[in-house]
């Protein structure tokens, strides 16, 4: 959460910064800032989004060619223009962006108080660059060592950068815990949450370590860890398209990316699976494949729609590999002293690779020995670093804050990742095997026939604009799918939703059923269809409204619905690639006809780097 962004070269900074920090913004967009050198160390500030920061800052001279920005989600004080970073230090010859949390933040405060320093904000931040800059006048040091002794004071996670008035040469990042990537042009350097401030000017990368300190100054790159020790940058080639982080014509990211699925399905499979030669290869899992094939558990840790993909490879797993398997929330997982076996094998899902629940479980579980598996989408994020081994969705960056062809890329990675161990355990037939590999060669058609549905789902979607609330009920694969499409409508359009096992709303759920209720049923032809079928009656007998999502052909479930999405025929194993992208799209259109900011809804963020 909080996307920072700095610059130090020979183009304008603020042009620099205001559009990294606006590819970023899907990080928390609370309030932005802006740090430049033009005749002094000036901060620009403001409660909202980088669009209002322009118009704040419009006509003033900002000429400087260094600076840094930073756009909040926030931890430690209400949004508003004070709590915005950059924060000074005590004599303003300092300023800090950061992303984390410091957490002994508040014993140093009350240090800082007694010395006399007064503060500005109720951040956390603003009590670190006051504390750097005590350091630096008790050591006499120079700024980059009192940076170190800082960190080597504070207790929590950040990425930060600091500037000082006195050398407009310099900038110095730290990170821990938070991502934080440097950009290395010619004659200028980036620094940044993720790379895609960075790409439009170059696609040398260094991905900065925990406990590393990077500094430029004079357009000298240097970088050592927080124990002093000298370090020799990792420059590193991206392979990021410009084109891929831009909307290309589409009104939103999300619809972007809804659309984009085919695509992004197919790259997923793309040099790994071949139905014709009957190949299916993951580099990526390597050596540590026989722990996954001899596994006796398997424990799946993620949060959120991650969390949905695990569910379903729960399914999945379960089914073709016959392993047992546990789907976790990272964030239970990790505080709950969990029992870790040795053969249980960890599989952790996450889109930005950087989720600090996630992160933390990965640790945790790799402390009791367990061999971690990454399914990730940002190529050197912190968990794919952090795991064993795993495999990339290659989804391409997701911008949109709901998830939508990150979700279903994870499902094809996991697919896979499944095959190949039921293949190599021979719990899976050869003709099964086969057919499926075929059957997911097809999933980009399907998807795509899905996506010709969408002008009969914003019919839909006006439908139910106005409602209160919502309920989605599956069962077998399609469960996992209603509690993403419950999550995609909450998340998207603050309509209280929930996703129920369709058998499961009697106990509980079917209490809420009148009139005014709309019921989404997932209710493709598998082995649970004729349950689905009862199921709908008994929402109808309580006058429910019934929108239905069929396999094409269905004569029976059209009947008894309002409502019927027809999708195509997949395996039952397959479903969830094919019957979440309705959903996905009702989500969409419900929000956009209510007016919600589809792609930064309010309180959300896509990467949450806190816990
Ligand atoms: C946030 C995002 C969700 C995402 C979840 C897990 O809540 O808004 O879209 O599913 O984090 O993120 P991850 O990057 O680990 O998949």
């Amino acid at each position: 959460m909080c996307g920072i962004v700095a610059y130090v070269g020979h183009r304008q900074a603020h042009e620099v910064i205001i559009k990294g920090l606006k590819r970023l913004e899907y990080r928390g967009y609370d309030s932005t800032g802006v740090a430049l050198i033009n005749g002094g160390l000036n901060v620009y500030k403001k409660k909202g989004k980088v669009s209002e920061l322009e118009s704040f800052v419009k006509g003033l001279n900002l000429n400087s060619n260094i600076g840094m920005g930073h756009t909040r989600w926030a931890t430690h004080g209400e949004p508003n223009d004070e709590n915005a970073h950059p924060h000074y230090s005590a004599t303003k010859n300092l300023a800090i962006i950061h992303n984390g949390i410091i957490e002994n933040y508040a014993a140093i405060k009350q240090d800082l108080l007694r010395k006399g320093h007064t503060f500005l904000s109720e951040t956390d931040t603003e009590v670190f660059i006051h504390f750097i800059e005590d350091i630096q006048r008790n050591e006499s040091c120079t700024l980059d060592e009192a940076v170190r002794l800082a960190l080597t004071k504070v207790v929590g996670a950040y990425a930060i950068v600091v500037m000082s008035v006195h050398q407009p040469d310099l900038l110095i990042a730290a990170r821990k815990g938070s991502p934080l990537v440097l950009g290395v042009g010619r004659g200028e350097f980036f620094m940044a949450s993720d790379a895609t401030p960075i790409i439009e000017y170059t696609n040398e990368v260094v991905y900065l370590n925990d406990q590393e300190i990077a500094i430029v100054n004079n357009g000298k790159l240097t970088i050592k860890d927080t124990s002093n020790l000298p370090l020799t940058p990792y420059v590193q080639t991206i392979d990021l398209e410009l084109e891929a982080i831009e909307k290309g014509g589409f009104e939103h990211f999300m619809l972007k990316e809804i659309f984009e699925q085919p695509k992004s399905i197919r790259d997923c499979m793309r040099g790994r699976l071949d139905s014709v030669s009957g190949r299916l290869v993951l580099g990526g899992l390597r050596e540590y494949l026989n722990k996954l094939v001899q596994a006796d558990r398997i424990i799946i840790v993620a949060c959120g729609t991650s969390w949905h993909a695990g569910l379903v490879a729960e399914y999945f797993f379960e089914e073709f590999c016959r392993i047992p398997v546990e789907v976790e929330y990272a964030s239970e997982f990790r505080y709950r002293n969990p029992i870790i076996r040795e053969g249980d094998v960890v599989i952790a899902i996450s889109q930005s690779g950087e989720t600090a629940d996630t992160l933390a479980a990965i640790e945790l579980a790799k402390s009791k020995g367990a061999i971690i598996f990454g399914v990730c989408n940002v190529v050197g994020s912190s968990i794919p670093r952090a795991t064993h081994a795993g495999a990339y969705t290659h989804a391409g960056p997701e911008i949109g804050v709901a998830s939508t062809k990150a979700f279903t890329a994870q499902l094809t990675v996991l697919n896979m990742i499944a095959l190949i161990v039921a293949q190599k355990k021979g719990t899976i037939t050869e003709q099964k095997f086969n057919e499926l590999l075929v059957e997911m060669e097809n999933l980009p058609a399907k998807v795509e026939k899905v996506l010709t549905l969408n002008n009969q789902i914003k019919k839909i979607a006006e439908e139910f604009k106005d409602s209160r609330n919502f309920l989605y009920l599956g069962r077998g694969y399609n469960f996992p799918v209603a509690l993403e499409g419950a999550l995609k409508l909450k998340e998207i359009s603050y309509i209280h939703a929930e996703g129920y096992p369709a058998a499961e709303m009697k106990h509980g759920p079917i209490a809420l059923i009148d009139a005014e209720m709309p019921v989404a049923f997932i209710a493709t032809k598998d082995s649970s269809y004729e349950k689905v079928v009862s199921n709908i009656q008994e929402v109808k007998a309580r006058k429910g409204r019934v929108i239905s999502i069929v396999t094409e052909g269905d004569t029976l479930i059209p009947k008894m619905s309002e409502f019927v999405i027809e999708v195509p025929p997949v395996a039952e194993a397959l479903m969830p690639l094919i019957s979440v992208v309705p959903l996905q799209l009702l989500s969409y259109h419900i929000a956009v006809m209510r007016g919600c900011n589809v792609d930064q809804p309010r309180n959300l963020a896509k990467s949450v780097t806190v816990e």
